[in-house]
């Protein structure tokens, strides 16, 4: 009995110890005495344990640095971010005559809070619940000499300040990593306008203005160019000014986390924790990555449409392709073929010459030169050694003297840019057969012109290609063996197709075959055999789960058919590739004729109706009566497709389950805008149910009845959601205001009043209040107005004050002294 208790006990303690070794050592302490130090693996925990502060390298640096992180998550604050260690060991964080110091592998003090001290033993840091370290001399309640929150580095947690002080001169300012694996300062950095105005502004190396806020308005508590602000009812900002200070401040009021982050993209983002695990995106500024000051550094040009967002001009490369390859664009491009060193002549043939790049949008710096036509607009750049490219058009003839930067390429819908001409030497432009030069041949053919761009995209697409293969290969092999095991067992349940049946079906997923581009990756237009027309989907990412288990999945999906889901064909696994075989629907999704004033009028009232009702019965099947009960989680207008009757068909919707919790998640943080449709305990806690499908649900309602875009009212003063704006003419009894203009003549008032109203019960707060999909279909079906239940105020739709997220409980309180009774004007 003995010998049995003691081994138990020594198993026990090798276990332990066995954790001990490859986790982190925590010190089991929020604090640094001056008998203590931290190296290694050594941690200190925030009391309540959400903060830690310890040695990390990021990504697969191999460089380390002494930081807070969210425990075994995000790093909030770095110390040394420019003098990093490469032996944590032997390096070592203690307080040394009243500072805490960071000590290299020589010793040799790297990083110190430089604080003059009131050198006393009593000194100690200290990690607090807000992920703040303070350093302390003296007594517990005294002001801190010290403390992380002073010297915010990319991340600005709740509590924390963002201004400056009038007295010791020091300012806060977040910002940007150089690149995602090293913390170095970067080029963006946000502060407050140091000009005294209560706004923030992005500068690109704290100099170049990019973004401003817009001043703060104490009353909406929103900055006036971010009114995203006010859909999150998590934060209450507040501005603090004196004769001392001036900074902002926000605090939660729920029990989550939160964080304002200057990205390494240029662009400030608030996000917050998901419980489901991720970072959920509430909004980014500037919302667009092109609007970014020079994002892609010199001669480098940004693609709001492609991924990544920057790419090297024609005969350009990427200076550093290590840090290219880490998403630090700032090294920009550099010529892969020097310039003709010597003078040009009339006609000597190595004189260079200019490749012309159609769409680009303006650039800045320009020199205006006076030349009568284009053929001296060229003479002149040529001219002249510094000139880097120039455009000739309505304006004259500009030049561009030294590096290009800020460039970007237009494409698709907004694709009116200026033709710029790159100066380029001439052995490179023989590569690019469509270039010419004025000065040689006059002639200019449009043609041509289109040519260029469809080289560039095949160009481009083969470079990104290719940079995936590679990165993947050794994956991939391993991957190629399990699946021809797979392949092997499939039954006949779900044809599968070969790869090569769906190149040849795609013409090798060619430009032109692409339909759009889906949550999970691109979707093509494809013939199969016996001329069936199909939408061939590509998956981006491969699923976490084991491809056993995707293969299953993929048969469950497939076996449910309702005629409002789009159905799924067949599929494809091979060679690394996940492609879904789909039935095509020639009138692609509902967004095109929504918010497209020129197809608006294809869909009259029936029609909606008919897309409402079809939705309805689509998501109550997948609620209810499949075999798989399958909550969407990313219903909208994109999702909804539309057959050659224009009978709505829900597609994507078993994508959810199979790229699991995940892989949604980060979908739904890149596709901006999608937050517009998000239930508020979805979006804030990561809860997810039918009910947060019925919100979504909601959102579509309104958009199909208003043909108004749910993520569009950003540039209205005093609402910020659609359905704000429609629950603001409701409680005013104008709720046919809210009724697309375009359908006033056809639609039948009590039937899409009763749509409204159904809508604003799907959006309510707490999920409990709002109707499961079935009674969402009784409802829509009545014909009784007054059978429906009054609806409240919905979320998200109007200013912080008046919406916390907290508990249903609460909400309901709160609103039922005061519940608005709507009575539908009479039907007929
Ligand atoms: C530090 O160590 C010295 C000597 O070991 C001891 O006298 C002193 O009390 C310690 N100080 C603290 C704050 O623990
Ligand atoms: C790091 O330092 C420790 C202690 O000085 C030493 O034992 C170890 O070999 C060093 N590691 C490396 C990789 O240099
Ligand atoms: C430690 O830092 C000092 C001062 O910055 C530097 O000279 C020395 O090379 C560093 N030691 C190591 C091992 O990096
Ligand atoms: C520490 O502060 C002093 C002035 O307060 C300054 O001169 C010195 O450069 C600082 N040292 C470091 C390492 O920041
Ligand atoms: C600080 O407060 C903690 C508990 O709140 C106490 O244990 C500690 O002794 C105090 N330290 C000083 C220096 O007062
Ligand atoms: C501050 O104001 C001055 C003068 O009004 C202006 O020239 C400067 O650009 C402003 N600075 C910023 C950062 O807005
Ligand atoms: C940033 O500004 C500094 C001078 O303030 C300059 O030396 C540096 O070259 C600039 N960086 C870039 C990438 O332009
Ligand atoms: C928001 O913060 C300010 C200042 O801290 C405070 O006065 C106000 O009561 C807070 N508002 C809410 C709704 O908590
Ligand atoms: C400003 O600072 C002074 C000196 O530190 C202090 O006495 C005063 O109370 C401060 N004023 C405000 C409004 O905080
Ligand atoms: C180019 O012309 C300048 C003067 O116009 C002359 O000084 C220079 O030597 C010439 N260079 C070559 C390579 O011919
Ligand atoms: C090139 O043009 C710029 C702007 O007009 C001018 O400042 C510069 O002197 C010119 N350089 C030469 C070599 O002509
Ligand atoms: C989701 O991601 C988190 C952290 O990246 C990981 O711990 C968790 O296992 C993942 N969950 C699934 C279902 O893949």
């Amino acid at each position: 009995m003995d010998t049995k208790t003691n081994l138990m006990k020594s198993m026990v303690y090798v276990i332990l110890l066995c954790l001990n070794l490859k986790t982190h050592i925590s010190l089991a302490a929020d604090t640094i005495t001056i008998n203590q130090s931290l190296s290694g693996y050594q941690t200190i925990l925030s009391a309540d344990g959400a903060f830690e502060l310890g040695f990390f390298s990021p990504g697969s640096s191999s460089k380390s640095y002494i930081g807070i992180r969210y425990r075994y998550s995000n790093v909030v604050w770095v110390a040394n971010r420019e003098q990093p260690v490469t032996n944590t060991s032997s390096s070592e964080l203690r307080i040394s005559d009243g500072n805490l110091v960071l000590f290299n592998e020589s010793k040799s003090p790297i990083w110190s809070t430089n604080v003059s001290s009131t050198s006393g033993t009593s000194v100690r840091a200290v990690l607090l619940d807000d992920g703040n370290l303070v350093l302390r001399a003296g007594s517990n309640s005294s002001q801190p000499s010290w403390q992380s929150f002073d010297h915010p580095t990319h991340t600005w947690l709740p509590e924390g300040r963002l201004g400056f002080s009038s007295i010791t001169k020091q300012r806060q300012i977040l910002t940007s990593w150089k690149s995602s694996e090293d913390p170095a300062p970067g080029l963006y950095s946000l502060e407050l306008d140091p000009n005294g105005t209560n706004s923030y502004i992005l500068l690109w190396n704290r100099s170049k203005q990019y973004w401003t806020s817009g001043h703060w308005d104490e009353k909406s508590r929103t900055f006036s160019l971010v009114p995203e602000m006010r859909l999150n009812n998590i934060y209450n900002f507040s501005y603090v000014k004196n004769k001392n200070e001036s900074y902002f401040t926000y605090s939660q009021y729920g029990p989550s986390t939160n964080r304002f982050i200057m990205d390494v993209s240029g662009q400030i983002k608030q996000e917050s924790w998901l419980k489901t695990g991720g970072w959920n995106l509430f909004w980014s500024q500037p919302r667009k990555q092109c609007e970014v000051y020079a994002c892609c550094g010199a001669f480098g040009s940004c693609n709001e449409r492609s991924l990544p967002f920057c790419n090297c001009l024609n005969g350009f490369e990427p200076k550093s392709k290590v840090e290219w390859d880490l998403q630090d664009y700032s090294g920009g491009c550099s010529r892969r073929t020097g310039l003709y060193s010597g003078n040009a002549t009339s006609d000597n043939a190595e004189k260079d010459q200019f490749l012309d790049m159609p769409s680009m949008s303006l650039l800045e710096n320009q020199v205006s030169v006076d030349a009568v036509s284009i053929v001296q607009c060229e003479s002149i750049c040529l001219n002249n050694r510094s000139c880097t490219a120039y455009a000739y058009d309505s304006n004259g003839c500009s030049i561009w003297i030294g590096d290009l930067s800020n460039l970007q390429q237009l494409t698709g819908e907004d694709s009116d840019g200026t033709t710029l001409y790159l100066r380029l030497a001439a052995s490179e432009l023989k590569n690019f057969k469509s270039a010419k030069s004025h000065a040689n041949k006059r002639s200019l053919k449009i043609a041509t012109v289109s040519a260029t761009a469809g080289l560039l995209t095949v160009i481009v697409g083969c470079i990104l290609w290719k940079r995936t293969l590679g990165k993947r290969r050794e994956r991939r092999r391993k991957y190629d063996e399990t699946i021809s095991n797979v392949g092997a067992k499939n039954d006949a349940e779900l044809p599968v197709y070969s790869l090569k049946s769906i190149l040849v079906a795609t013409n090798n997923f060619s430009e032109t075959n692409k339909l759009g581009e889906g949550g999970f990756g691109p979707v093509y237009k494809g013939i199969l055999t016996e001329s069936q027309e199909v939408a061939i989907k590509r998956l981006s990412k491969k699923s976490g789960q084991g491809h056993q288990e995707f293969m299953n999945e993929l048969k469950l999906i497939a076996k449910l058919q309702h005629t409002n889901l789009v159905r799924l064909l067949g599929c494809c696994i091979e060679e690394g590739e996940m492609i879904l075989i789909y039935e095509y629907m020639p009138n692609r999704s509902l967004d095109k004729f929504l918010f497209d004033a020129s197809e608006l009028t294809n869909l009259d009232w029936d029609k909606r109706f008919q897309i409402i009702e079809g939705v309805a019965q689509g998501v109550l099947y997948i609620h209810k009566y499949s075999r798989l009960k399958i909550i969407h989680r990313d219903l909208k207008a994109s999702n909804v497709l539309l057959d050659e009757t224009m009978k709505p068909k829900i597609s994507d919707f078993g994508m959810a389950r199979i790229f699991g919790i995940n892989q949604t998640e980060a979908n739904t943080n890149r596709v901006v805008g999608t937050y517009g449709y998000m239930a508020p305990e979805y979006g804030l806690y990561g809860q997810f149910s039918e009910k947060s499908d019925v919100f979504s649900y909601g959102v579509l309602l309104l958009e199909i009845v208003s043909g108004k875009r749910s993520g569009s009212f950003y540039h209205v003063e005093q609402v910020v959601t659609l359905a704000g704006w429609a629950w603001e003419l409701w409680k005013e009894g104008k709720g046919m205001e809210v009724i697309d203009a375009s359908i006033r003549e056809t639609y039948r008032p009590h039937e899409a009043l009763r749509c409204i109203h159904v809508g604003f019960l799907c959006l309510q707060q707490s999920p409990a209040d709002r109707p499961t999909m079935s009674s969402v279909i009784h409802m829509l079906q009545a014909s009784d107005a007054t059978s429906l239940p009054p609806a409240k105020e919905p979320a998200f739709s109007t200013d912080i004050r008046n919406s916390s997220a907290r508990g249903s409980s609460e909400t309901s309180t709160r609103f039922s002294n005061n519940e608005v009774t709507i009575s539908l004007p009479e039907a007929r």
